[in-house]
C-alpha cells in the first residue's frame, strides 16, 4: 500500500469505533473504486476487516472503467472484488447489496475540461443507473456531488450551508461537472420522494492527501510534483480566490458516517471549515510545512484548465457535526506534512 500511509488508514478505523459495526457482514458497492477516494474506501474497509470486523467482515465490489486512474496499483484483499465497468451502461449484481456509494466521476479540473461529455454522463446516466441498482435491491445510497454545485457564492452566503442555492453557469468550461453534480442530485431527490430509495448527498470540499496521482492535476498534486522537480509554483490568475483544505482521514471519517447516519433525502458538507486560504496563502502555508521557500508566478489560465473558478469555498460543516457526528481534527500544517513527506518521497517531479 505505498500509494497511502497505513497510519491514515488505521487512524481512520480507530475514529470509526463502534459505527464500524453497522458495516458487519454488509455488501458495498463502490463506483470509482480505483479513484482517489474510492482507493481509500477499499483500505479503510480492508482495515476494518483485518480488525473489528475480523468475524464478520464486509464485502465490497468497486466499480471502475478507469478512464482517469489506469495506473492506479492493484486491488488484492479478501473479501473485495474489482469490476471493470462504465457505469454510463446499467449493472446488474446476482446478490445482495446493502450499500451503493456512487464515487465514480471525473473530479480533476483538467481531466473535466479534456472529458466534458463523459464528466456529464457520469453524474447523470451512472448516478441514474447506481440509483436503479439501489432501489432494485433496496440499498441505502450515497451519491458524490461536490462543493462546486455552489458555483461562485455571492460574500452573504461563505460559508456555504447545504440551503444555499448556488451561482452556477450553464454554459462555460466548468459547466459540465458542476451542472451535471446538481442534475445528480436531483435524480436522488427524484428517487428519494417517488420510490423512497434511501439517499444521502456528500458534497465535499477540495480533500487531499497520499494517493493523489501526480497526474491529477489539482492543485496540490500539481504543486507537489512542482516542488519536487525543483520548479517555481504556477499560480493561475490573482492568486486570491479562496478554498479550504480537509485532509483524507478527516474525509473518509465524514464520508462513512454519512454512508451509514445520514438522514435519508439529505445534503452533507464535508470538508474542513478552517483556514479559508488563497492560493497564495497555501504556497505560503506549503513553505511552512517543508520548511523552506517555496518560489512562485502568477500565471494566466493555460488551455487546458477551466477559467471562471469560483473565488470563494469554504463550508458550513454544523449540519454534519450535528446529524452525523463528523468533526474534522487534523490541521492545516499537520495534515500538509503528511502529504508533503509522502509526495516528495513518491512523485517524479515531471508535472
Ligand atoms: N476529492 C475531492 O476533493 C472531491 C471534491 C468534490 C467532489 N468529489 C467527487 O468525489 C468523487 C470521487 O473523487 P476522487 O477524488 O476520488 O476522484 P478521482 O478522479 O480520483 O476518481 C474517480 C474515479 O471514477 C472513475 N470513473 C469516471 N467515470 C467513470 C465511469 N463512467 N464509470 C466507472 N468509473 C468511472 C475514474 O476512472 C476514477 O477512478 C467524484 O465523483 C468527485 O467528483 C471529490
Amino acid at each position: 500500500m505505498q500509494d497511502m500511509l497505513q497510519s491514515d488508514i488505521d487512524e481512520v478505523v480507530a475514529r470509526l469505533g463502534a459505527n464500524a459495526q453497522t458495516y458487519a457482514g454488509k455488501t458495498v458497492m463502490i463506483t470509482g473504486g480505483r479513484g482517489f477516494l474510492g482507493r481509500y474506501f477499499v483500505e479503510v474497509f480492508s482495515g476494518l476487516n483485518k480488525t473489528v470486523l475480523a468475524s464478520n467482515p464486509v464485502t465490497v465490489i468497486a466499480l471502475d472503467n478507469l478512464i482517469t486512474s489506469k495506473h492506479a496499483p492493484p486491488m488484492k484483499h479478501d473479501h473485495m472484488s474489482f469490476v471493470a465497468h462504465d457505469v454510463i451502461q446499467p449493472y446488474d449484481h446476482a446478490g445482495p447489496v446493502d450499500f451503493v456509494i456512487h464515487a465514480a466521476g471525473i473530479a480533476s479540473p483538467f481531466y473535466y475540461r479534456a472529458y466534458p461529455l463523459e464528466t456529464l454522463d457520469v453524474a447523470i446516466n451512472g448516478t441514474r443507473n447506481m440509483l436503479a441498482l439501489a432501489e432494485a435491491k433496496g440499498a441505502r445510497f450515497t451519491f458524490f456531488s461536490s462543493s462546486e454545485i455552489y458555483g461562485d457564492p455571492d460574500a452573504k452566503h461563505v460559508p456555504m450551508q447545504e440551503s444555499y442555492r448556488g451561482n452556477v453557469a450553464t454554459q462555460g468550461p466548468r459547466a459540465c461537472y458542476d451542472e451535471s453534480k446538481r442534475v445528480g442530485e436531483t435524480l436522488c431527490y427524484i428517487y428519494h420522494t417517488k420510490y423512497g430509495t434511501p439517499t444521502t448527498i456528500i458534497r465535499p470540499f477540495n480533500v487531499y492527501g497520499p494517493g493523489m496521482g501526480e497526474a491529477d492535476y489539482r492543485v496540490l498534486p500539481n504543486f507537489a510534483s512542482r516542488i519536487k522537480g525543483g520548479q517555481p509554483l504556477n499560480v493561475y490568475g490573482s492568486g486570491v480566490q479562496t478554498r479550504t483544505f480537509c485532509y483524507i482521514t478527516d474525509a473518509l471519517v465524514g464520508f462513512l458516517l454519512a454512508v451509514i447516519k445520514g438522514v435519508p433525502g439529505e445534503s452533507y458538507n464535508i470538508g474542513n471549515p478552517r483556514p479559508e486560504i488563497s492560493m497564495i496563502q497555501l504556497v505560503e502555508a506549503l513553505s511552512k510545512a517543508i520548511d523552506r521557500e517555496v518560489p512562485y508566478n502568477l500565471i494566466e489560465y493555460p488551455d487546458s484548465y477551466p477559467a471562471d473558478e469560483p473565488m470563494r469555498r469554504s463550508p458550513d460543516i454544523r449540519k454534519a457535526r450535528l446529524q452525523l457526528e463528523f468533526e474534522p481534527t487534523v490541521d492545516l500544517n499537520d495534515g500538509l506534512k503528511r502529504f508533503m513527506d509522502w509526495a516528495l518521497a513518491t512523485y517524479k517531479g515531471t508535472i
